[in-house]
């Protein structure tokens, strides 16, 4: 889909990234030349990240050499410990060009019975960890000069609010505010942050606890118009137009990808579960009048 050198020179830090959609951003940007910078809070689990995204990256690009991805072992929640992942990335490969905001944590239950720390842990990860980072690279790049690029991961009920996720969708609607706030503020500096609202797209991290069960899998399919999940290479590649310079007068903008999900509230949807489409067909030619 893209030139094969689209983020060629580019360095890409991505939070989240050893597994599910950070894995297959960071997979996608190596392939396309990006010397990739996962962080997340389980070694073993960045280690093969690192070795799959060389893997993929390498099978590629024959004729080109792939930047060495590299990895830290770092909670977004602790804002010293980004510092000094950020100096130490700094040290090693200079100021990063793109910021992918991926890390997040969610669970569904009743509102009524979240824990104070429950609530916490969440706005902890999504929201006070999206502001780390960007706070940490982003006053690095203005002290600089250097132009940059953010993108954060938000999600579909970022607007609407959602069921059972309330911290979720809390902290996302703070990610979504910081997006459009700092892509105004930080205009001025060159500095990009655009957001994805991403519908469903099979992960583990998602999947074991927000979808456990197969009853609910099926019931959740029936809600996507586009019948169907969404594929993380889908995602990788909206990833990459956002932060790449193909799409350098683009700030502030939040894009959707769900299968037209987001759309379900529409007054007459409902009709497309009545009955399959011939039949539906069928149905309104019977309710035309006749021209006599
Ligand atoms: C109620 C829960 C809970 C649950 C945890 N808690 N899970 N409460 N129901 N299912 C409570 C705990 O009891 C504790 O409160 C507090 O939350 C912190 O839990 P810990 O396990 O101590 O926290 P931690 O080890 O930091 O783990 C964070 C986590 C965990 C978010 C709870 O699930 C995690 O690490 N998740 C990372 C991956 C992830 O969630 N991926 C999904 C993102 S998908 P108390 O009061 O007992 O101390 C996404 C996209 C949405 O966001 C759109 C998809 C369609």
């Amino acid at each position: 889909m893209f030139d094969k050198k689209t983020l060629h020179g580019k360095t890409a830090v991505i939070t989240g990234g050893g597994s599910g959609l950070g894995l297959a951003m960071a997979e996608m940007f190596a392939t396309l030349g990006a010397r990739v910078i996962i962080c997340g809070r389980t070694e073993e689990k960045l280690k093969k990240a690192v070795l799959s995204i060389k893997e993929k990256a390498a099978s590629a690009n024959d004729d080109v050499e792939i930047p060495e991805p590299d990895w830290f072992s770092v909670d977004v929640r602790d804002y010293e410990a980004v510092e000094l992942m950020a100096n130490e990335i700094e040290k090693r490969y200079g100021l990063p060009d793109i910021l992918v905001n991926n890390a997040a944590g969610n669970f569904l239950s009743a509102s009524e019975n979240l824990s104070k720390n429950a609530f916490k842990t969440i706005v902890d990860i999504v929201l006070h960890g999206t502001f780390n980072c960007t706070r940490i690279f982003g006053s690095k790049w203005i002290e600089a000069g250097k132009a940059a690029s953010v993108l954060n991961i938000v999600t579909t009920y970022t607007e609407s609010g959602s069921s059972f996720v309330l911290p979720s969708a809390c902290a996302k609607a703070g990610v979504y505010a910081m997006t459009n706030s700092l892509a105004y503020e930080w205009a001025t500096y060159n500095i990009r942050l655009n957001s994805i609202a991403p519908g469903p797209f099979p992960t583990e991290g998602a999947w074991s606890r927000l979808l456990p069960d197969e009853k609910m899998e099926k019931s959740y399919l029936k809600m996507i118009p586009a019948g169907r999940y969404g594929r993380h290479e889908e995602l990788a590649n909206l990833a990459v137009f956002l932060v790449s310079d193909l799409s350098p007068y683009i700030t502030g903008e939040c894009v959707t990808i769900d299968g037209g999900e987001r759309l379900k509230s529409g007054q007459f949807n409902f009709i497309t579960q009545m009955a399959e489409r011939p039949q539906l067909k069928q149905f309104f030619s019977m309710m035309k009048p006749s021209r006599k």
